[in-house]
């Protein structure tokens, strides 16, 4: 039996045929064998749910989200690898680990009042320190949400929209310190009182945190959320109450008041987002940066056009144009790049330097020329005065494609990349987080000697299986959907048997981590929405943006391009 679900499958590779290699051609032609059903008719399944997507899309002020077009982006139906995609019949009907996971998803729901508010952060019951991992974190709520939302289940969306915009109002201390009225708590958990029979609830703004870090990544997943939300549903009423329309200004009064920065860029303190122990991430992290693109373009299709709603959108237009500009221009490397970069004159003084941050030559690490491929490039981790971290950030890169952050053929190069250092980058559990570790004296220095953090483990190079949504939302926004199958393949061949954990250990990512979470939530949910988009491109819109044609002049036109 074929169902919507595998036509919808489909899609992808009919709709990328005519720019298709062979390989992919070829896959067309085995699966429409497969399916023993004429082209026409998939087809015409294909003009239903484009138009099924076009009515999901939200009119109004929303802006459109990506268009099957950009299925068939320049890079389209490259081969991933030599070896060609397994593809049989079994790989049309549902992995015995879908199943599974919805199960253990399921059993992650944390109830408030009786209402579903949010998922734990994992259900290790082996594990003897529970630390925070028994609370709801906003970043691992996201793939969750992603896949109820999905799955046509918005409701615990909502409500966990809701009442972590009822914290964001909470006065927030750090000993005499009063954190900014907009942050978003990293965290929050739900007390249950037997007794009594009540529930209270208990948020964490970065007061508790390990390194007492405010999570700035909150308020931007928040803001993505609520856009996600508003996509899937059509229920513009949410984001258009004053409650949110007042958490959406309130989060963002954070990043755009004016100050002594002279980069559009966002500074931050080591460990305030995914990354959050001491990694030598401080500065202007790409992980950040990006969903602070992502965060800007949702607001602007969320807020009012009423007075403080246009007000906020006059900033965030002007800040889009500047922190697109100095990300694509200063924190993008590919092989042309690089060499300029090692031929770079340095001391130059006044606006007609080339290498404006004074980047050193000889700081540039050995690593990169060998990793450095001709083909492909990425956003590197942090560019600050004679500071670029070359390290590759998977979260970072993957959302830049999906903000369009990542210029078309940025996209493509990032996922050629990935193509080309499938080992080092992927291995045989996807994903990276970093690359590559930190060793030795290094490692001592910039983690602060951190037990957890040793070299290819954990933050510091070690393989997340929650980046996999991330991977497999990009590589079906830039037409290259085999890149997810291997990947996700990969991740089938161990995730269940080794009870879903929360990070890989490991150059190749082969040893489950060494202090990893068993049955991490954000690991299964990230399973299941990989599977779903992937089946059905069209959950695509919920997490990705086109690129903005209309702003693409004011780039042009702005005085740091002549500059
Ligand atoms: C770890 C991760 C963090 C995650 C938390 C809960 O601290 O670094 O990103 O939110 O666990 O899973």
């Amino acid at each position: 039996m074929v169902d919507g679900m595998d036509v919808a499958h489909e899609m992808v590779l009919w709709k990328v045929e005519p720019q298709c290699s062979i390989s992919e051609a070829d896959d067309f032609e085995r699966l429409s064998r497969l399916l023993d059903r004429p082209r026409v008719k998939i087809e015409r399944k294909l003009s239903f749910d484009e138009r099924s997507l076009s009515e999901l899309s939200v009119t109004g002020n929303l802006r459109p989200v990506d268009s099957y077009d950009s299925l068939c982006s320049p890079g389209a139906g490259r081969s991933v690898l030599d070896t060609p995609v397994s593809l049989s019949r079994n790989s049309f009907e549902p992995h015995p680990m879908v199943g599974e996971a919805w199960d253990a998803l399921r059993r992650s729901i944390v109830f408030f009042r009786g209402q579903p508010v949010g998922t734990i952060a994992a259900i290790d019951h082996a594990s003897e320190e529970v630390l925070n991992y028994d609370q709801v974190f906003v970043r691992d709520f996201v793939p969750s949400a992603m896949a109820f939302l999905m799955n046509g289940e918005p409701d615990i969306v909502k409500n966990f929209l809701l009442k972590t915009l009822h914290l964001q109002s909470w006065e927030k201390r750090i000993d005499r310190f009063k954190l900014g009225e907009g942050v978003m708590p990293a965290s929050f958990k739900v007390n249950h009182d037997p007794v009594r029979k009540t529930d209270t609830l208990m948020a964490d703004f970065g007061e508790s945190a390990i390194g007492r870090v405010a999570p700035v990544d909150s308020g931007f997943w928040w803001i993505i959320l609520l856009r996600a939300y508003t996509k899937s549903t059509g229920d513009l009423s949410l984001a258009e109450t004053p409650e949110c329309q007042k958490g959406i200004r309130l989060i963002l009064s954070l990043c755009l008041s004016e100050g002594f920065d002279t980069f559009p860029t966002l500074l931050c303190a080591d460990g305030c987002s995914m990354i959050d122990r001491r990694m030598g991430v401080y500065g202007y992290p790409i992980e950040i940066q990006a969903l602070f693109f992502m965060a800007l373009r949702c607001a602007l299709a969320m807020l009012k056009p009423d007075v403080e709603g246009k007000e906020f959108t006059e900033r965030i237009l002007t800040r889009l144009n500047a922190l697109g500009y100095h990300m694509r221009s200063y924190f993008w490397l590919d092989f042309q790049q690089l060499n300029d970069i090692y031929r770079y004159k340095t001391e130059e003084y006044s606006h007609t330097a080339v290498n404006k941050f004074n980047v050193i030559p000889d700081s540039i690490p050995d690593w990169i020329f060998d990793f450095m491929p001709s083909r492909g490039g990425y956003f590197v981790g942090n560019v600050s005065p004679a500071k670029m971290d070359f390290r590759w950030f998977a979260l970072g890169n993957c959302i830049a494609i999906l903000s369009s952050l990542a210029t078309p053929e940025q996209s493509v190069a990032i996922m050629d990349l990935i193509e080309e250092r499938w080992e080092e980058l992927v291995g045989v559990m996807p994903l990276k987080i970093s690359y590559p570790a930190l060793e030795g004296h290094e490692w001592s220095i910039v983690t602060g000697c951190d037990p957890k953090n040793t070299r290819w483990s954990y933050h510091n190079g070690g393989s997340w299986p929650v980046l996999l949504w991330l991977l497999t939302a990009a590589c079906i926004k830039t037409g290259r959907p085999q890149i997810a199958r291997r990947a996700i393949e990969l991740a089938e061949s161990r995730l269940w048997k080794d009870g879903w954990p929360e990070y890989y250990d490991g150059k190749l990512g082969r040893y489950i981590g060494k202090q990893a979470r068993k049955f991490q939530t954000w690991s299964i949910a990230g399973y299941l929405v990989s599977k779903m988009m992937l089946e059905d491109p069209s959950h695509l819109g919920m997490i990705s943006l086109e690129e903005d044609k209309v702003k693409k002049p004011l780039i042009r036109r702005s005085a740091s391009w002549t500059a």
